[in-house]
């Protein structure tokens, strides 16, 4: 089946004779067990709502089909996705590869919880090959992390030669895929152990609600995905993962939409004279843009523009005339958005060093005339205030 066709059909109710399309939400916290021999043989199946309703289960599925691994797992919110990940794999005086693009509240998480339970964080330049990696593990490295491509600076990730030199050192390779949505890019048939999501961001869709997806590779990683999320007591609404689920039945129409919008955008953007540099994997100028071409099969709408140099009450008076793009800390949702972010001040590893300032734009499902108008717009309040 191609995604397509699996984001409509995978994880449908079964039921018969008739049910509703959708597998409908289930709250529960409580499962009566109707005779002690179902009491014996629960742990296979639905028990407890902490442990997942059939609501979490047919998102599971669907996730699974999508990512193509043995097995997915849900987290209240994508940030918990990449701690449960971690966590699952680390113990007191490990050490872990954490790419220098990863999305900052998972590198704090590294840099403060992690570091107090003594395991130790080294940050690598994700442009990194093999070698790069080899040179950087150590023998207690029990994970290599990556997100690709970072979603504020855009590098994309060699997830092959990551594997190869974590899986040679014998660590996991764990890779956030929220950008490519499980649908442009496939981290698991290209060597990672867990490829992660916040769902949050396209499989839901709507900026509506937090959900975050863990789908493990192999039956071993999946069980100690389990175990971590169960201990730490992860638990979904299934309200969200409904929410989830049926954003996914329409994730293959928007991403296509998203992705021609971002291209028109990232077109007109190139031609103005106040943008420096547009850095978006599809161009050829994006750090990582050959690795791009060779395992993505598309582009998000999550891009980068960075400005020329320009004065603060400028870039306000820009900012405060948009109307259609929102300024807001996500993306993947149905809107627009745009924002002023800083890469330079969450890195280590490698540097930033844009003059201009650098804004995260998010093409949304909108009329692509009026973007540009919106655009224009603000661009021009932006010289009005120049003057
Ligand atoms: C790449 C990436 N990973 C993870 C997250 C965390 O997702 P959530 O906000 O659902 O915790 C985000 C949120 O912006 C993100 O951009």
């Amino acid at each position: 089946m191609k995604d397509t066709t699996k984001l409509a059909a995978a994880g449908r109710p079964h039921q018969r004779p008739a049910h509703p399309v959708n597998t409908p939400v289930e709250r529960a916290s409580t499962y009566l067990f109707p005779s002690y021999d179902d009491y014996l043989e629960g742990a296979k199946a639905i028990t407890y709502g902490r442990l997942g309703t059939p609501t979490h289960r047919a998102l599971e599925e669907a996730v699974t089909a999508l990512e193509g691994g043995f097995e997915t797992r849900l987290a209240p919110s994508g940030l918990q996705a990449c701690t449960a990940a971690i966590l699952a794999f680390t113990a007191a005086g490990d050490h872990v590869l954490m790419t220098d693009s990863a999305y900052d509240p998972t590198r704090k998480f590294c840099d403060n919880f992690l570091k107090r339970f003594g395991v130790e964080t080294t940050y690598y330049d994700p442009l990194a090959g093999e070698e790069e990696i080899a040179a950087l593990m150590r023998p207690n490295t029990k994970l290599v992390f990556a997100e690709s491509p970072g979603s504020l600076t855009f590098e994309v990730q060699d997830l092959p030669a990551l594997a190869a030199a974590a899986h040679a050192g014998a660590a996991k390779l764990i890779v956030d895929n929220t950008w490519a949505a499980g649908y442009f890019c496939k981290p698991i048939a290209l060597g990672a152990d867990v490829s992660l999501q916040a769902a949050t961001k396209y499989l839901a869709g709507h900026s509506d609600c937090l959900v975050g997806t863990i789908t493990s590779a192999d039956e071993q990683t999946a069980h100690k995905i389990f175990k971590a999320l169960l201990q730490l007591g992860s638990n979904v609404s299934a309200d969200d993962a409904y929410l989830a689920q049926r954003g996914m039945r329409t994730l293959s129409t928007r991403l296509d939409r998203h992705q021609q919008n971002a291209d028109e955008l990232v077109k007109w953007l190139r031609k103005r004279d106040e943008v420096a540099r547009i850095i978006h994997p599809a161009l050829k100028s994006c750090p990582g843009h050959a690795v791009w071409k060779r395992d993505f099969t598309g582009a998000s709408g999550l891009f980068g523009a960075v400005l020329k140099p320009v004065p603060l009450p400028a870039l306000k008076a820009f900012f405060n005339a948009l109307k259609l793009f929102g300024m807001g800390f996500s993306w993947g949702g149905f809107e627009s958005l745009c924002l002023h972010v800083h890469p330079e001040k969450h890195r280590s590893a490698t540097e930033w060093n844009e003059e201009g300032p650098l804004l995260r734009f998010h093409a949304g499902l909108e009329d692509i005339g009026d973007l540009k108008g919106d655009l224009e717009r603000a661009f021009a309040a932006m010289a009005r205030a120049l003057k």
